[in-house]
């Protein structure tokens, strides 16, 4: 039976089938190339093959046929894809430029057993034939996955990140022509190093001002996913650096360790578009918008899983050192129809409904004070559930609250709490605001110009598309509260 109570309309979802992480994220000629994980037999995870989408504004996405299929030998796991336009690698031929895909092939049988492997399209992704002599990288290992290749302009070479997850090291790897690879180092064991390590990615990102302008430094970001560890089950912890095409090395400036990249449970495997257009003076990435606690119990069908918005990325000096900023790619705004604003107002240990209803909402709203206990706005309301989101006094951080937010998947104890991220307190002449995201079976909420990222999955009753404004235990004063319905990308 399909139930398509949870199908969003702005972020993407296959037709039908298990999807996880994002892979090969790249543009070329025109189109921005969303390949992914995935199950083309069924609704669980297995029978790893690339499925693929094209998209020419990163939101409106157009499903094509899986273009790497697992076979006999292999399942296709994840990994990156380059643009190869001076024919390095000589897979096209001369004159050609090809897309080259590297990603771990995980051997069948014996079951296990992992190296880096390449394959090639010369139709623009359709279509890819695997390199003749793989697997590239190979150790011998039963876990070793998830090769990032990307050029590095000043040694003009490629460049590998690529993860031992047990050992909770990056290994860094460079190469001229993309089928022969040399060590150059390892970063880690770092920062929080309790669940498995996956799914590196290593790229430069410029840092802004207060204002938001950049400034024209630039900083290196290393990001890598933990199994466990982080506050909400699986997630992602970044490094912030300087990497010469050697050697990563953390900064002093930055943050103290573990700087999560999103407090919520569900965005994981991140990673940023290769070879963007000069267009975008930020790097761009998405994640699979779920947590392998509880993938494989959400109740959607007939797909299961999803990405995130895609996010733009630049760092900020802060008094607590340099952080990541993540903020909503600006283009959403092209999907707002006439917004509802409500005008600013006090509120004291009270709720009120909201004239907005919608399953598909941009909401911008900010908090000037706040005397103690928590205000905010409830969204996806209906009879007894409601996701509370907004801010905790006591905590000084933002949150998304899910333990009313309606069904749980079977099983999961944790899934009906609360997520925290950290916040500098709201003061009147400094209020705090929050951009917040609801489509169908997701909230996400960025805070202070997208110094704190809270991303979670819901699963409220069909129909429940209420929004209402509270602040419980003490005094709020809301700023102007805006809401925009947004429109459908998603077929
Ligand atoms: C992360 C991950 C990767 C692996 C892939 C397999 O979610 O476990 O490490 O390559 O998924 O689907």
């Amino acid at each position: 039976m399909r139930n398509e109570a949870w199908r969003p309309s702005v972020h993407f979802t296959p037709d039908r089938n298990w999807i996880n992480d994002p892979n090969g994220l790249v543009w070329f000629d025109g189109e921005y190339h969303l390949f992914y994980q995935h199950n083309p037999f069924g609704n669980d995870w297995g029978h790893m093959s690339w499925g693929h989408a094209v998209s020419n504004d990163l939101l409106h996405w157009h499903e094509l046929p899986v273009a790497i299929a697992e076979d006999e030998r292999v399942s296709i796991f994840s990994g990156s894809v380059v643009v190869d336009e001076h024919d390095t690698s000589g897979l096209a031929g001369p004159g050609q430029t090809a897309l080259v895909a590297a990603y771990t092939g995980c051997l069948r049988q014996p079951t296990g057993g992992q190296a880096q492997e390449i394959a090639y399209s010369t139709d623009r992704g359709r279509t890819f034939t695997p390199y003749a002599h793989n697997p590239v990288v190979d150790l011998g290992l039963r876990d070793f996955r998830d090769p990032k290749v990307f050029w590095h302009a000043p040694t003009a070479r490629w460049v590998m990140a690529v993860v031992l997850p047990h050992e909770h090291q990056i290994l860094f790897f460079a190469s001229t022509d993309l089928k022969a690879w040399r060590e150059l180092g390892r970063f880690g064991p770092a920062g929080e190093a309790v669940g498995i390590w996956e799914c590196p990615d290593l790229f430069e990102v410029p840092i802004e001002g207060e204002d938001g302008r950049l400034t024209g430094e630039r900083r290196w970001l290393l990001k890598v996913d933990s199994f466990s560890g982080h506050p909400g089950g699986t997630g992602a912890q970044v490094f912030i650096g300087h990497f010469d095409g050697m050697r990563f090395v953390e900064d002093r400036d930055a943050a103290p360790a573990p700087r999560w990249v999103d407090h919520g449970s569900d965005f994981y495997a991140a990673l940023s578009w290769n070879h963007l257009p000069p267009s975008h003076d930020r790097p761009v990435w998405l994640g699979w918008m779920s947590n392998h606690r509880y993938a494989g119990k959400l109740p959607t069908t007939p797909w299961r899983g999803a990405m995130s918005l895609p996010r733009e990325l630049s760092l900020r000096h802060t008094s607590g050192g340099l952080r990541l900023v993540q903020r909503p790619l600006a283009a959403l705004a092209g999907l707002r129809a006439e917004p509802i604003d409500r005008a600013p107002s006090s509120l004291h240990d009270e709720r009120i409904e909201l004239p907005v209803r919608g399953r598909a909402l941009e909401l911008q709203f900010s908090i000037a004070s706040l005397s103690a206990g928590e205000a905010g706005l409830e969204v996806l309301c209906g009879e007894g559930q409601a996701t509370r989101v907004g801010y905790d006094a006591e905590a000084q951080a933002v949150f998304i609250d899910r333990s009313r937010s309606g069904t749980v998947p079977e099983g999961d104890a944790h899934f009906a709490g609360r997520r925290l991220a950290p916040v500098r307190p709201p003061s009147p002449d400094r209020p705090l605001d929050l951009q917040l995201f609801v489509d169908a079976g997701s909230v996400e909420l960025f805070a202070d110009k997208g110094l704190a990222v809270i991303t979670e999955l819901v699963l409220p009753a069909a129909g429940h598309d209420g929004v209402a404004a509270f602040a419980s235990g003490g005094r709020a004063a809301f700023g102007t509260t805006t809401a925009w319905p947004l429109a459908r990308c998603m077929p």
